[in-house]
């Protein structure tokens, strides 16, 4: 990956990220940043509010909304009679699943210069317990952020693309997403460009939760937003940031909160100049960032030939093979994502479902319907119509590293010893 095309100063980023991840004024409510959730060596380690409900819609471990998991919550989620025999009789068996509390389900209004975004409750949908409403939750458990750059795809489904396109998780599936480079010395004008930055999976992945209306925003809050709002605010400005972070500690203000700098220096000390130096005034139209093109319309510079170059001469990876299943039926299956039988396939397809476009989250499936749209894959193994795939409740294979501090474990959290 060619990433200077995009970053001028790697230890910059890494400082500006670092920032970003931890500062809870990237929430819409001012208090919930990506660490609120990947707190614990990269995991969620709370346990109040940390339950949702399963397919069923039902609270069948006994406990409800806003509880508190206790050292009588029952774990393993489903429990054989005999530990070693999966066909013996289910002692007990929930669909419930440990995740994570995100924000109240708010409606956005404005910014504010403030950390707090201006919204209003949703009426009807907020979550509610006792009469007061309480935060949201994610249907899956949270596994640890810590080495997710190394993932060729991140999430248990694996949806947010290895390719990047700049905007959003959906990689080549969104032909819409743009970005905005300024390559006119004369006029200054920024002109709309399709990227795919290859093995940026976690790149896809951290603009999936930041502008999302149970993790972190009020719905409708978009990036041109989060942008403005971050300019005015100083990074970690609500927390105290340790002298001897190894990262933020010579920026630390060592007497009050945050770091002794803004974000506008922190962005540009890491970005090449030619992302962030446009002088178009940019507005928000349908849900994207247009900017106010002096030169033409859109369509005049949306071909993707730098996101081809950069995917020339990458690594080729192969994405999917074929295995003997228990029935010795050979099956087509994504590498890395595995049924290991946790719970009835139905409960979560994880990557045997689609993407917002219908697009299969599978690249066994993709390579099958020919519709395989990552450009840096390659397979040699032709999966025919009539193969099998073995794609449906096959989740990924999560890292090992740390492993004692970031149950509990699997998808749904239902296993709470390592
Ligand atoms: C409200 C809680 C919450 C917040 C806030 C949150 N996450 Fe997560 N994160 C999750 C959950 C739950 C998952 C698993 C989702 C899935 O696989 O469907 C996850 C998954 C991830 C993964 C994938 C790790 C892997 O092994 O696949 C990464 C990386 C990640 N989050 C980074 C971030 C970043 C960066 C932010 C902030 C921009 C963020 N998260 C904000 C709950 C949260």
């Amino acid at each position: 990956m060619d990433l200077d095309v995009y970053v001028k100063d790697r230890a910059a980023a890494i400082r500006t990220g670092k920032a970003l991840l931890w500062d809870m004024q990237v929430g819409s409510d001012g208090v919930t940043a990506c660490a609120s959730c990947h707190y614990q060596a990269g995991a969620d380690g709370r346990d109040k509010n940390q339950l949702a409900q399963g397919r069923d819609g039902r609270w069948d471990s006994g406990h409800a909304l806003n509880q508190q998991l206790t050292t009588t919550t029952r774990f393993p989620f489903t429990k054989f009679a005999s530990v070693n025999d999966p066909f013996s009789a289910k002692k007990w068996n929930y669909n419930e699943i440990v995740c994570s509390q995100g924000v109240l389900a708010m409606t956005y209004i404005a910014i504010t210069n403030t950390a707090v975004d201006a919204g209003t409750v949703r009426p009807g949908e907020a979550s509610s317990s006792g009469g007061i409403n309480i935060r949201q939750v994610t249907g899956r458990n949270a596994p640890s952020v810590i080495n997710a750059i190394f993932n060729d795809r991140n999430f248990w489904d694996g949806r947010p693309h290895n390719e990047f396109d700049g905007v959003n998780p959906f990689g080549n599936c969104d032909v819409n997403a743009r970005v905005y480079e300024n390559i006119d010395a004369v006029t200054g004008q920024a002109t709309p460009l399709r990227i795919a930055i290859a093995n940026a999976s976690l790149a896809s992945q951290a603009v999936g939760p930041v502008n999302s209306d149970v993790e972190m925003a009020h719905g409708g809050r978009d990036f041109a937003a989060v942008g403005k709002k971050f300019l005015a605010l100083q990074p970690l400005g609500l927390q105290k940031v340790s002298t001897t972070d190894s990262i933020l500690g010579s920026l630390a203000n060592p007497t009050s909160n945050g770091l002794d700098t803004t974000f506008g220096p922190l962005i540009s000390a890491a970005l090449q100049p030619k992302w962030i130096s446009g002088v178009n005034k940019f507005s928000v139209a349908a849900g994207r960032v247009v900017p106010d093109l002096a030169g033409g319309p859109l369509s005049n510079a949306t071909t993707p030939v730098q996101g081809q170059e950069l995917l020339l001469g990458l690594g080729f990876v192969y994405p999917a093979e074929f295995m003997p299943m228990t029935d010795a039926i050979n099956s087509a299956y994504d590498i890395g994502y595995y049924n290991i039988g946790i719970r009835p396939t139905l409960d979560d397809l994880g990557i045997g479902g689609n993407d917002p476009f219908g697009v299969p989250l599978s690249y066994a499936k993709r390579i099958q319907l020919g519709i395989l749209i990552d450009d840096n894959r390659l397979f040699d193994n032709f999966i025919y119509p009539d193969s099998r795939l073995a794609i449906e409740d096959a989740f990924k294979t999560p890292m090992l590293r740390n492993v004692a501090l970031t149950g509990p474990y699997m998808h749904n959290g239902g296993y709470d010893t390592e």
